[in-house]
């Protein structure tokens, strides 16, 4: 009998489903998976309505993707970054972030290259980079404070090693990494001559007085770096997958030859509107800005109630709680509690990390609040009676 092959057999089903039908069973709150529960504005809509009707865009893109995307793909990293892009050379467009992962493994690795990368992941870096046929090295960060502990980061780097995926601000700690955690990788993949792909589709999703600073605009790194953000997270489309991947010509030229013969092109009018979208005004970026300080505020205050405490989030839509105050047990243990119990689903790290780093989330679990502020309130109300169980 035929069987699926070795590359894809320690691939299992995502946490998300199973949390999903759980929440759904008990009617629980799901703070699950980082969907929002709203629609995109009404306004990015319209736009791509008229896309769809103005009979232009209906019929392949560029394998590259669209011109507009491409110019407003540079425009946005000029405006907010003062990075130089090339729209022609330096950027490909892909289906979401996630797609743009696995073609720039593919198209910057070679079998049985080392790929570093940091723990806990958003769960489809591992896998990109065994389907590459290369090899992950794990380096934990450390709770509470979910820092790299620089002897370790070091000690990961060896002559084989050919790429360090990054990941700020950061799913799920919600950590935005600094100037000094940023140089001293920068310092490491310069020394290794080490490629850096950096996934930064949450540099927009930014609290208090916290910066994102892209590492392509660290000295010495625009040559060693591409860049990966998505319309997913900034226009609350997540289900549109159009995303892209940038920097210096001679690495996008890899990307792009793997991008081509997975997805070739990418849904063609929604790219129009992507341009659209990012161009709009600062008064855009601010308000998104207020709206999730609001619900992380929400949040914060509930988990605080529920005697969860927690890393206050200085970007994304993810904190990382720990629940050992009120519940003894794992954290896939506490997520069935949660849910069957008290009505909140929350996700259980233990996917986001490699077996032998998993006992360093076993105190935690993961909130997503990219949810309507009612739902965030009930879920305030709800925990309040963890306590009282505890
Ligand atoms: C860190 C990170 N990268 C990438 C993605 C996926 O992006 P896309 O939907 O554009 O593929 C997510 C989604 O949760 C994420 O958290």
């Amino acid at each position: 009998m035929s069987t699926p092959a070795n590359r894809v057999s320690t691939f299992g089903t995502t946490i998300f489903t199973e949390i999903n039908v759980l929440a759904q069973h008990y009617n629980a709150l799901n703070l699950g998976q980082g969907k929002p529960d709203y629609d995109t504005p009404p306004d990015i809509i319209a736009d791509l309505v008229k896309t769809l009707q103005a009979g232009r865009y209906n019929q392949y893109a560029p394998g590259p993707g669209t011109s507009a995307l491409r110019q407003a793909v540079a425009d946005h990293a000029a405006r907010f970054y003062g990075l130089e892009i090339d729209p022609a050379q330096g950027v490909v467009v892909t289906a979401g972030a996630t797609e743009g992962i696995i073609a720039a493994v593919l198209g910057l690795t070679d079998p049985g290259d080392e790929v570093i990368l940091l723990e806990p992941y958003y769960d489809s870096y591992q896998p990109s980079v065994i389907m590459a046929n290369a090899v992950p090295v794990c380096v934990p960060l450390h709770p509470p404070t979910w820092t790299i502990d620089p002897d370790e980061l070091r000690r990961a780097f060896s002559k084989k090693t050919r790429a360090l995926i990054l990941n700020t601000p950061h799913n799920p700690t919600g950590r935005v990494f600094t100037r000094e955690e940023l140089t001293l990788i920068a310092e490491l993949c310069i020394e290794h001559d080490v490629t850096v792909i950096v996934d930064e589709v949450y540099e927009h999703l930014l609290y208090d007085d916290a910066i994102h600073i892209p590492i392509a605009s660290l000295p010495g790194m625009f040559e060693r770096t591409v860049t990966i953000s998505s319309a997913g997270k900034l226009f609350s489309a997540t289900g549109w997958k159009i995303g892209w991947v940038y920097g210096h010509p001679d690495l996008v030229e890899g990307v792009a030859r793997a991008h081509q013969f997975i997805t070739f092109a990418v849904h063609h009018p929604t790219q129009e509107t992507v341009a659209h979208a990012l161009n709009l005004p600062d008064s855009y970026y601010e308000g998104f800005k207020a709206m999730y300080t609001r619900k992380r505020d929400i949040l914060l205050s509930a988990l605080s109630k529920g005697g969860l405490p927690c890393l206050t989030p200085q970007g994304t839509y993810f904190v990382l709680a720990d629940f050992t105050k009120v519940f003894q047990g794992s954290p896939l243990e506490f997520t069935h509690y949660l849910i069957k119990e008290i009505g909140v689903a929350c996700i259980p790290p233990g996917t986001l990390y490699t077996p032998e780093h998993v006992h360093i989330g076993s105190n935690y679990v993961r909130f997503a609040f990219c949810k309507s502020d009612e739902m965030l309130q009930q879920v305030e109300q709800r925990l309040q009676k963890l306590k009282s169980l505890a």
